[in-house]
This record gives structure tokens, sequence and C-alpha cells, in this order.
């Protein structure tokens, strides 16, 4: 099947943090400015049409110089971590791909920063 878009800022997608604008590249009307914490997070709804190992992308702006790293849970499981590099400017997006198991149906999906610095700015998961 063709890749659906989640954008961070559309429900049911959940943004820990603020729906911004302020930097542009971004897709649909905005992207998730998670908090700066450990806390904070991004999570999406994924819908799957079979068991089994998704590939997603995650796109995302990163204008420090620090990676920002991050757990990724499905359905409240560990699957795997993303390192969500420097992009250089805020205004800068690049895309990261996420290898996960899913069951049929709705998935939760989970991007969970292991540093204070938080989640890069995140516009969307493609999967
Ligand atoms: C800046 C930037 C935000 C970004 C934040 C951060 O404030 O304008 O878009 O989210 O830095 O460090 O996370």
């Amino acid at each position: 099947a063709a890749p659906t878009l989640y954008e961070a800022e559309n429900s049911p997608a959940v943004c820990t943090g603020t729906v911004d604008s302020d930097w542009a590249g971004y897709s649909g009307s905005g992207f998730c400015n998670g908090t700066n914490a450990t806390g904070a997070h991004a999570q999406f709804t994924v819908n799957a049409s079979a068991a089994g190992t998704a590939t997603l992308k995650v796109r995302f702006a990163n204008g420090t110089t620090t990676a920002r790293p991050a757990d990724v849970t499905v359905n409240g499981s560990a699957a795997t971590s993303a390192s969500f590099e420097s992009t250089g400017t805020w205004e800068t997006w690049s895309t990261t791909t996420l290898t996960v198991p899913v069951k049929s149906g709705s998935n939760t999906i989970r991007l969970s920063p292991t540093t204070s610095a938080g989640l890069p700015n995140i516009d969307y998961l493609d999967a």
C-alpha cells in the first residue's frame, strides 16, 4: 500500500509541547516542538494492514550541533532507538528511518527523548 503520512500536529498524534510554525519547510500546518525534557514525547497512531515489520520515516529538524537521541516504543514496548542528528538549522529538515514491529490494526508509536534536551522538532511520521 502507499505510505500514509501522519502529521505530528494532527490528532490523534500527541505532542507534549507546542505545535509551532515559525520555522519554514514543514509539511501540513506545523510541527511538534516538544518540551525540552526527558518526559516529553511525540506520539503517533499508525494503522498497519498486517502484523509484521514496519518501516517508518520520521521527518525532523535539529538546529543544534548535538544529536537528540530518543527511545522508540510501539504499544508501550521498547522497539528501537533514534539518534536525530543535527540538521544544521531549524529550517533544514531530514528524514530518519525506523524499523519496528507492529500488530495488525492500530499501533501507538512514541518517540521519547533520552536527554533533557528533548526531541528535535518533529514534522511527521510516514508509515
Ligand atoms: C529553539 C527553536 C525551537 C526548538 C528549540 C529546541 O527555541 O526555535 O523550534 O524546538 O530551540 O531547542 O528544541
